[in-house]
C-alpha cells in the first residue's frame, strides 16, 4: 500500500520519547520530512540521531512546551517555513498527573486542561491555515483508552481526553470541506516510560509490588501482553497518511482488546 507520505511535512508534538518518537520514526521510514518537538533539547537531539541513523532521512527538532502557546506558534511556523509547508500534525503531550477527585485542586485541573486539551486546541488552531493552504492534510490526536472507559486514579485524563474526542468529531465535520481528516488514536497499555511511572505510583499507593501491579494489568488484556510503541505508531501513521482517504472524526483504540465496551 502506498501511504503517500514521501516528502510530506509531518510535525509530531511530544516526539522525543515513547509514542511520539515511535510515530516520528515510522513517518520517517515512509519518507516524510519529520519535525519533532518537546521540552528537553538533549533528548530531542538523541532522538533525532536515532531516527536519522535508522532511516537515513533528515529529522528537524524544535524545543517546545505544549503548555505554552508562543512555543506552539513558533514550532508550527518554523516547521512550515523550513519544510515548505505542513501536511500532517500529530498532537501529543506528556500524560496528566494521576489523582482521585479529593486529591485534585483548581491548579491541578487547570494544569491538566492546559496539558491535555488546550494544547490540542492550540496545535490544531495554529496548524489549520497551513493544512488549508496545502489543499488538505491529516491530524492525528494521541489520547488514551480513558476516552472509552475511565481509568482508576486518572481523573484528569478521563475528563480532558473526552474533550479531545469531542474536539476531533467537531473539527472533522467543520474541516472536511478542506480535505482535512482528523482522527484520535487511543492507546491502552503500550510499554513506555509513562506506563512504568504510573505502575510505580500505583504500587506505592496500594502497598504492592511493581511486578504484581503490572501482572494484574496485563491480565486484563485479551492479547496477554502490553503493546510496543511501534504497534501504536503504525496505526498513527496510517491515519496520518494519504492512504486514509475516507475516515475522519473517529477515535480508535490500540489496546490489545483491553476495553470491553462495544
Ligand atoms: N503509553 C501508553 O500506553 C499510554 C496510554 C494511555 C495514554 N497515553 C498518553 O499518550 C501520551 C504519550 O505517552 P507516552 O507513553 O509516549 O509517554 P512518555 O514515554 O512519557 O513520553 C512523553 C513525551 O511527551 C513529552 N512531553 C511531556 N510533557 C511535555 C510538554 N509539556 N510539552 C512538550 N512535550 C512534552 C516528553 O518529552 P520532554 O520531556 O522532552 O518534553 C516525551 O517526549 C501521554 O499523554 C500519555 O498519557 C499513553
Amino acid at each position: 500500500m502506498n501511504l503517500g507520505l514521501v516528502g510530506k511535512s509531518v510535525f509530531v508534538a511530544a516526539g522525543s520519547k515513547g509514542l511520539g518518537k515511535a510515530s516520528a520514526l515510522e513517518f520517517a521510514r515512509e519518507g516524510a520530512r519529520v519535525t519533532i518537538a518537546s521540552r528537553n533539547l538533549e533528548q530531542l537531539q538523541q532522538t533525532r540521531e536515532d531516527i536519522q541513523s535508522i532511516t537515513g532521512n533528515k529529522v528537524s527538532i524544535i524545543q517546545m512546551d505544549v503548555r505554552n502557546n508562543e512555543d506552539i506558534c513558533n514550532a508550527i511556523r518554523k516547521t512550515a517555513a523550513e519544510n515548505g509547508g505542513l501536511d500532517v500534525v500529530v498532537t501529543n503531550a506528556g500524560g496528566p498527573e494521576s489523582g482521585y477527585f479529593s486529591d485534585l485542586k483548581d491548579e491541578d485541573w487547570t494544569r491538566g486542561f492546559e496539558l491535555t486539551l488546550l494544547s490540542t486546541i492550540r496545535l490544531i488552531r495554529e496548524a489549520l491555515p497551513f493544512l488549508q493552504s496545502a489543499g488538505g492534510g491529516r491530524i492525528v490526536n494521541v489520547a488514551s483508552s480513558s476516552v472509552k472507559q475511565p481509568i482508576d486514579g486518572l481523573l484528569l485524563s478521563n475528563v480532558f481526553r473526552a474533550g479531545v474526542q469531542a474536539l476531533t468529531k467537531s473539527l472533522a465535520l467543520e474541516f472536511a470541506k478542506d480535505e482535512i481528516l482528523i482522527n484520535t488514536i487511543a492507546p491502552g497499555r503500550i510499554a513506555t516510560d509513562r506506563i512504568i511511572e504510573l505502575d510505580r505510583r500505583r504500587a506505592i499507593d496500594r502497598d504492592r509490588s511493581f511486578e504484581d501491579i503490572q501482572a494484574e494489568a496485563v491480565g486484563q488484556i485479551p492479547l496477554g501482553r502490553m503493546g510496543i510503541p511501534e504497534e501504536f505508531a503504525r496505526v498513527v501513521v496510517f491515519y496520518g497518511s494519504y492512504a486514509n482517504t475516507y475516515m475522519t472524526g473517529q477515535t480508535l483504540l490500540v489496546d490489545g482488546g483491553m476495553v470491553k465496551a462495544l
